[in-house]
Formats: C-alpha cells, sequence, structure tokens
C-alpha cells in the first residue's frame, strides 16, 4: 500500500467520523438494560470520593482514556496536539493512531511525537495493527513507533472487520497469535489488545490473556462502526449488510471480567460509550478504565479543545456521583454488585 493511500485513508476517516453517519444503526452498546441499585442511606460524602488511580506507574486523576485515533497526516497531527492538550490538563492517558504511516514513512514522525510533548505526564499507548502484527514487522519498527512516543503501553488493534470491508483491506491474520506471543517477549512495555468497535469476547480474551497480552479493550458494538466507515468510503463495492456486525460492549466487558479469576490484567471498557452513566456502568460491570474515541473526537471537531475538557470533568463527575448514589466508597466497590438488569424490576 502506498503512502499516499495510507493519507487518503487517514482524511477519509477523518472526515466521516465528524458527525455520527458511520454510528450503529439498529443495535446499541447495551447499558440501557441496566440500572444502578440506588441505596437510600449512603454514608458516603460525594466531596471525598477520589477516582485517582495507578495505570502503568503512573497516577491519572480518574479512569478514563482518550482512545486510539489518528496520527500520520497534516490534520492529524493537529488533533493529537489538541487531545494531547486536553489528556495533560485533565492528568489522563491517551491513545495514539495507527502507526503504521510511520514505519513506512519516518518523516511523518512529528504528527504522532506530538502527542509526547503536548501530554508530557500521561500515559501514552503506541498502536499498530494486527494485520501488520500478523504480516510480520521488524524488531527495529516496533522500537522506533515506541520510542516516538515514549509510550507506556503497545496498543495492537485487532480490526478483522474493517480488514473485510475496507478497499484494499487486507483480510489476513494468519500467524498473528504467535507473532504477538514473540513481539511480547522482546519488547519491555505491556501490550494491550483492542478491537475496534466489533468487540472481544471472553473466549477470544483468554487466548490473548494465555501469551502474555496485559490489557483487553473490548471496543464493542454501539458507537463507531467500522464497517459502515468503510463502506461509506467505498459505496459501490463494499457490503453494507454488516453495518451493524458486532458484540455490543456491555456484553463484552461481562463476559471478559469473568476472566478476572484466573489472570492478572487490565481491562477496558470502550465502544459506544456516550456519557459518564455509560462510562459509570462500565466499570460497574467490570472495566478498570474506560475508554471513548467517536464521541471525544466530534466532541474536539465541532465544539474545540475547550468543550472536551468540559465534557470529560462532567463524566468525572457523574462518576462520583453515582458513586455516591450507590453507597460505593471506591472503584473496585462500584463493580461490587451494583447494577439490576432492567428487566428484573417488572
Ligand atoms: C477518527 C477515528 C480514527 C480511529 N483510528 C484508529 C486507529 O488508528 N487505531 C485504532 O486502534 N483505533 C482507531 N479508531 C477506533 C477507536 O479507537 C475505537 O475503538 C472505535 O471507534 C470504537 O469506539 P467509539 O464507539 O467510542 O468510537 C479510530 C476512531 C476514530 C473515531
Amino acid at each position: 500500500m502506498s503512502s499516499d493511500e495510507i493519507t487518503k485513508r487517514k482524511k477519509d476517516h477523518i472526515e466521516i467520523c465528524s458527525t455520527d453517519k458511520a454510528n450503529f444503526r439498529n443495535k446499541t452498546a447495551g447499558f440501557e438494560y441496566y440500572d444502578f441499585k440506588h441505596y437510600a442511606i449512603t454514608e458516603l460524602n460525594l466531596e471525598q470520593i477520589d477516582i485517582a488511580q495507578r495505570f502503568f506507574n503512573k497516577t491519572i486523576s480518574a479512569p478514563l482514556i482518550i482512545s486510539c485515533m489518528t496520527g500520520g497526516v497534516n490534520e492529524s497531527k493537529n488533533i493529537n496536539h489538541e487531545l494531547a492538550k486536553v489528556a495533560q490538563h485533565l492528568k489522563i492517558p491517551i491513545g495514539s493512531g495507527s502507526q503504521r504511516a510511520l514505519i513506512e514513512d519516518r518523516a511523518k514522525l512529528k504528527s504522532f511525537s506530538i502527542i509526547r510533548e503536548a501530554a508530557p505526564d500521561v500515559p501514552i499507548l503506541a498502536n499498530i495493527g494486527a494485520a501488520q502484527v500478523a504480516q510480520g514487522i521488524k524488531l527495529e519498527d516496533y522500537k522506533f513507533i515506541i520510542d516516538s512516543l515514549e509510550a507506556d503501553a503497545l496498543v495492537v488493534h485487532v480490526n478483522p472487520l474493517q480488514e473485510l470491508i475496507q478497499h484494499r483491506g487486507e483480510p489476513n491474520f494468519k500467524g498473528l497469535l504467535n507473532n504477538l506471543e514473540s513481539l511480547i517477549r522482546k519488547i519491555t512495555i505491556p501490550v494491550i489488545v483492542k478491537e475496534v468497535g466489533s468487540g472481544i469476547n471472553g473466549e477470544a480474551a483468554e487466548k490473548l490473556l494465555e501469551i502474555g497480552v496485559k490489557g483487553v479493550d473490548v471496543a464493542g458494538a454501539g458507537g463507531t462502526s467500522w464497517s459502515a466507515v468503510e463502506y461509506l468510503r467505498n459505496e459501490k463495492n463494499a457490503d453494507e449488510l454488516f453495518w451493524d456486525w458486532g458484540l455490543p460492549t456491555s456484553f463484552c466487558i461481562k463476559d471478559v471480567n469473568k476472566l478476572k479469576e484466573n489472570y492478572n490484567f487490565i481491562l477496558i471498557g470502550s465502544g459506544g460509550i456516550k456519557n459518564g452513566f455509560d462510562a459509570a456502568k462500565s466499570i460497574a460491570l467490570g472495566a478498570d478504565l474506560v475508554a471513548s474515541a467517536g464521541t471525544f473526537f466530534r466532541l474536539l471537531k465541532n465544539a474545540g479543545a475547550e468543550k472536551l475538557i468540559e465534557v470529560i470533568e462532567e463524566w468525572i463527575s457523574t462518576i462520583k456521583k453515582v458513586m455516591y448514589l450507590t453507597n460505593s466508597r471506591d472503584l473496585k466497590e462500584l463493580r461490587e454488585n451494583k447494577l439490576i438488569k432492567v428487566s428484573d424490576y417488572y
């Protein structure tokens, strides 16, 4: 794939994701099927609720992540700069977009390294596609993309559906687990595997944990549909049938959370997180942290960085209010039986 083609693809993604026209149409993340257990005799003081925590050797102010988005084109340099300033201001982690373009053209360094320049104190996640891992990447290239961000962890995104629908996509993941396992042995930072909107269930997550993956970001269905994004780029040849394909985020979090009994890993809930309630419900279902891409992206593009900061602060405040109303002293208690399935009321 030529560098020009990757550039065009990235520009299209930015343009399409600036509105919600590529969101799931007939499927939600499933949070509406849960309600919080209101606890009438809470003994908490809202002001004393603290949700700061450690994430890969750094302290973050809240369990929220600005998810992996962009890099490699001029537009994405500005976007990354703005997102990184937001992350630094709020002291929350941020993910880079796929760094494949950087491996193919090192002149694209600045559109990625700007993230670390603008966010010196927060955890930053490097990012590469599973299709590239499966095909094989040189160790020095992995090191280069990690060093370009002084990254705290490497995210490998699995996107079999996107590769399937994408014009000139690469639906070939043969050798992925083997290559991933040997990568994990060779690099010094932890590896997180994330989907991009079709979800990772417990069965798939276990395969990853068995080979030493330290974090699973379920990135389930309910928000941005990457099948839809690629369909909209190439309507003539792509298959619309798969627009709503994927496992809802709430299901994925619950399913992967069961593995915590046997494995030590970080569970990230993402995919269609639209407000602080969705974030709090993700945590109550078992997520250690919650990430958002499309919602944050559109706020940044359409209302600016100040507004994005304001909204993320609101989400943080909502999580704390939910903890107060469910008598959860800390995030661990929020994960302990604080939800009711709506159908159980009646
Ligand atoms: C503009 C944009 C670009 C994205 N690019 C990447 C990427 O390069 N690598 C990646 O792992 N995920 C990428 N994603 C996917 C998101 O990280 C996320 O997994 C997906 O959009 C589902 O989350 P959402 O419903 O909150 O958008 C991108 C998302 C957006 C909105």
